[in-house]
């Protein structure tokens, strides 16, 4: 629901094999996260999979709408899955799903977006669903993708950009999150430049300090021939954030 029009009577379907990949904002890096996770799982032996529940801004390919997210995740995962079971809804205007639904005439319903996530998980060791833009981004109505994450109920990583503003938009996601008592398993704070701002040093170190009992890790920039291939993403991942944080993102470790 929008802020100040909350009512609680939202069913919670306590997802155990799954966690939401989520961002401060559109194009921050949660696709790149998700990729790299997926696959640190599978080469964990794991039987992980990546899907996005909904994508617009699909460019038409061939005659069909072509998800680029989803085709990256759906390789992420070593296609252990099908492109309709990756990413189920898609639309071509780039749009919050539910203005690029509407522009179609149609629409999405949240329950359609739950029950598909669960079912994908149900024949899996874990699911990781990425969002699509961030937390307050409309898809039903009222209903917003952090309905959706509350509605499944399974931990967050938020994905924030490392440069100047994260500090805000990063704990204003926050808040957002522990006003509806969701559970943030981390923060990854990801590098777009090749050369970091003076004040990145810091960036971190406050976030963490400020946000308190969570973690929070800085992927650095990627050159090119990494951020197009999972396997290495998973390395570069391991090496920024730690093997065990990765492992208990992924449900392969609890948390001690
Ligand atoms: N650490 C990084 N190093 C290099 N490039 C990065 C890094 N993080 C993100 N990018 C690049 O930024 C762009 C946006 O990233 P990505 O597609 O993962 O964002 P997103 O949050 O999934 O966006 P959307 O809201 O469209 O789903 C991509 O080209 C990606 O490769
Ligand atoms: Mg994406």
């Amino acid at each position: 629901m929008i802020p100040g029009t909350r009512v609680r009577s939202v069913k919670v379907e306590n997802l155990k094999n799954g966690l939401f990949v989520t961002g401060t904002d559109t194009g921050v890096g949660k696709t790149l996260v998700t990729a790299g996770l997926v696959r640190f799982a599978r080469i964990q032996g794991r039987r992980c999979v990546a899907i996005k529940p909904v994508e617009t801004g699909c460019p038409v390919r061939s005659g069909m709408l072509h998800p680029e997210d989803g085709v990256f995740l759906m390789e992420a995962s070593e296609s252990d899955l099908s492109l309709d079971e990756c990413a189920p809804f898609r639309f071509s205007l780039p749009a919050a799903p539910a203005r690029a639904a509407a522009m179609e005439g149609s629409r999405i319903f949240l329950s359609d977006l739950v029950e598909h996530v669960q079912a994908v998980a149900e024949s899996r060791d874990f699911v990781i669903a990425e969002g699509a833009g961030g937390l307050m981004v409309p898809i039903e109505d009222r209903l917003m993708m952090i309905d959706l994450v509350e509605r499944l109920g399974c931990p967050v990583l938020l994905v924030a950009r490392s440069r100047l503003g994260t500090i805000n938009h990063t704990l204003l996601s926050v808040e957002a999150l522990r006003r509806r008592d969701l559970e943030i398993a981390g923060i990854i704070l990801s590098g777009h430049d090749e050369e970091s701002g003076p004040e990145e040093r810091y960036t971190r170190r406050d976030v963490e300090r400020l946000v308190g009992d969570t973690p929070v890790t800085v992927l650095p920039y990627l050159g090119h021939e990494i951020t197009t291939n999972p396997a290495k993403i998973a390395e570069s991942m391991a090496e920024a954030c730690g093997a065990s944080l990765l492992r208990r993102w992924t449900g392969l470790e609890t948390q001690h």
